[in-house]
């Protein structure tokens, strides 16, 4: 009985070993990759664009607001162009270890994003703009976690992380409307 389980796990080791060995080109995506590769690299590359757009409407805020009264916004929105910056990183690193392309192309970038450039000079309306493509972030990034979380853990966990700052950050403009 003892030898038929040590046969059998050796047999499922060999099979992995094996399988990990086949097709080594595919780096991170190995036999057991579950998620629907080529969907959801649309997916994160729509979210790749968003996040792009997030970062030049609060850099260009941050640029446009002037005046000594303004230091703490203009912060916050600098603050908040560089973690979508790192956000945009984040999802072209997955995209690549999915063996996808990152999609960079400015021409595409509005039409990818889910989110919009604003060319406002009011402030209560930047806060508002920044708003708007905060909560749309946010519903956004929950449908990929919910979709996602049995089929690809990882890009769930990463979409989860970004998620969280895509809360706070809306929190924040919400805060600067009252
Ligand atoms: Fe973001
Ligand atoms: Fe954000």
């Amino acid at each position: 009985m003892k030898n038929d389980k040590d046969n059998s796990t050796s047999s499922t080791e060999q099979d992995m070993s094996n399988n990990a060995a086949k097709k080594m080109t595919d780096g991170a995506v190995t036999q057991g990759y579950r998620g629907e590769r080529h969907k959801l690299i649309a997916l994160l590359n729509a979210a790749l664009a968003s996040e792009l757009v997030c970062f030049l409407r609060y850099t260009r805020f941050y640029y446009t607001v002037g005046g000594l009264s303004n230091t703490a916004l203009k912060a916050e929105f600098m603050q908040h162009a560089r973690e979508e910056m790192q956000h945009a990183n984040m999802l072209a690193e997955r995209i690549v270890q999915l063996n996808g392309k990152p999609d960079f192309d400015p021409e595409n970038l509005l039409n990818n994003a889910h989110t919009q450039y604003d060319d406002t000079d009011k402030i209560q309306a930047m806060i508002k703009a920044n708003l708007v493509a905060e909560r749309i972030a946010i519903e956004s990034y929950r449908k990929m976690i919910l979709e996602l979380q049995d089929s690809d853990p990882t890009t769930s966990l990463l979409l989860t992380t970004i998620l969280s700052q895509e809360e706070e950050h809306a929190e924040e403009m919400r805060s600067l409307l009252d």
